[in-house]
């Protein structure tokens, strides 16, 4: 049977990116029909979002032509799932307090299908007490609100609020949907992933770092998204993209991904992929540190936390932790020792005397309390892809 979306365009400058959107949805098997508010006309036109969809596009109330047959209310629960894209400040705060002034908000009000609601505004609108207010009140009403993207505004401003990228809200929209087939063995999962390095200040300019891309934990987390897993994504200063249906929280330093990863508890597996770093500045200095003529400054380091070990110990730890292991020699044979130090499940140890890090291939051995598996030389996806399928195993 074919499966059917609602899809509600507001008024905002990311509602071009619904015209992809509902290309991919069709792409997918995914019928879509339009609801395309009156701030979003400023921005799209019926005619673009009726040529996409092949479907009539309702603008007013009044368009629907024979209200004696309460039309909105057919409209509203025709569909399988109501997707808002791009889901304004206004619309949000509309949904949220229940007002029906419109035909979105009325058939948003009337619908008895999931809502799904994908934000899309500047920066400050998005972290304003009131929004911050309106979308916890729409979760716990049960609609699902997705993660804006971080990056460069329209408005010219950095932050979050960016429109998720239209293959992300896809991914969201199959989750709701149940998932394709055989897409789902993660459904209904929560994973947490960290990733990349972690950047330690030494003083406003200057900080310890390593080598870690990023790559294979990006990858993994997108691994776990395509089985259907709800991944929540800490990830180090890297310049990469989000993955598709991953909700990112980005951080700079150790401290501050052990307090992200805390606060995305609870979850029923985590992989621990990033490349912590083990010691930072014992003390930042607030200004930067000039030269003088004493020689060069000491520096004091004092330990970080061990994310995945406070991890492992925690009351909240998942019921599957996995840890990575880089080394240099004796591969196996550390990580073992590691797996059994840290109380972890697994540990997927790779030895990183090659290009590893930073390079798209990765030869990894899966260290477990049943033995070890060495696994051949792969593309970091492949490895992604592999080891979400024995997470899926194992959950
Ligand atoms: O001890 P080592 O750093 O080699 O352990 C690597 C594993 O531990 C990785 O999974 C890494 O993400 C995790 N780790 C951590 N917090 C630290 C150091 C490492 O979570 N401070």
């Amino acid at each position: 049977m074919t499966r059917r979306i609602l899809l509600i365009v507001g008024g905002g400058i990311a509602a071009y990116k619904a015209c992809e959107l509902i290309r991919l949805c069709r792409k997918a098997g995914i019928a879509v029909k339009c609801v395309l508010t009156g701030g979003g006309s400023h921005f799209v036109t019926p005619m673009t979002l009726a040529a996409l969809s092949e479907n009539q596009v309702h603008t007013t109330l009044w368009d629907l032509k024979d209200e004696a047959e309460m039309g909105h209310i057919q409209l509203s629960r025709e569909a399988d799932l109501v997707v808002v894209a791009p889901a304004t400040a206004d619309l949000l705060a509309k949904m949220a307090a229940g007002i029906a002034d419109d035909l979105a908000t009325t058939l948003l009000l009337a619908t008895d299908k999931p809502v799904l609601a994908a934000p899309a505004m500047n920066v400050r609108m998005w972290q304003h007490a009131a929004t911050r207010r309106n979308v916890a009140r729409l979760r716990g009403d049960g609609v699902t609100v997705l993660e804006p993207d971080e990056g460069p505004m329209a408005c010219g401003e950095y932050g979050p609020g960016r429109l998720p990228e239209p293959e992300a809200i896809l991914v969201a929209i199959e989750r709701a949907l149940g998932g394709p087939p055989d897409r789902g063995r993660l459904a209904g999962k929560h994973i947490l992933v960290t990733a990349g390095p972690t950047h330690e200040p030494i003083d406003p300019v200057r900080y310890i770092a390593n080598r870690s891309s990023g790559r294979q934990g990006f990858a993994i987390a997108e691994a776990l998204a395509a089985l259907g897993a709800r991944v929540t994504l800490v990830a180090g200063p890297v310049s990469i993209p989000t993955p598709a249906g991953v909700i990112r929280i980005d951080v700079e330093t150790a401290r501050e991904m052990a307090e992200a990863v805390a606060a995305a508890l609870p979850a029923d597996a985590a992989v621990m992929v990033a490349a912590v770093a083990d010691w930072r500045a014992e003390a930042a200095a607030g200004q930067k540190i000039k030269k003088g003529e004493g020689g060069p400054p000491s520096l004091t380091l004092s330990e970080n936390p061990d994310i995945l070990a406070a991890l492992a110990a925690s009351p909240k730890r998942p019921r599957l932790v996995i840890g990575f292991a880089a080394e240099t020699e004796r591969v196996v044979e550390h990580a073992t020792a590691k797996r059994q130090r840290k109380n972890a499940d697994w540990i997927v140890a790779n030895d990183v005397s090659g290009d590893v890090m930073g390079g798209e291939a990765n030869t990894v051995h899966l260290v477990t309390a049943e033995g070890v598996e060495h696994w051949e030389r792969l593309p970091k996806s492949e490895v992604a892809a592999r080891l979400a399928a024995r997470i899926a195993d194992a959950l």
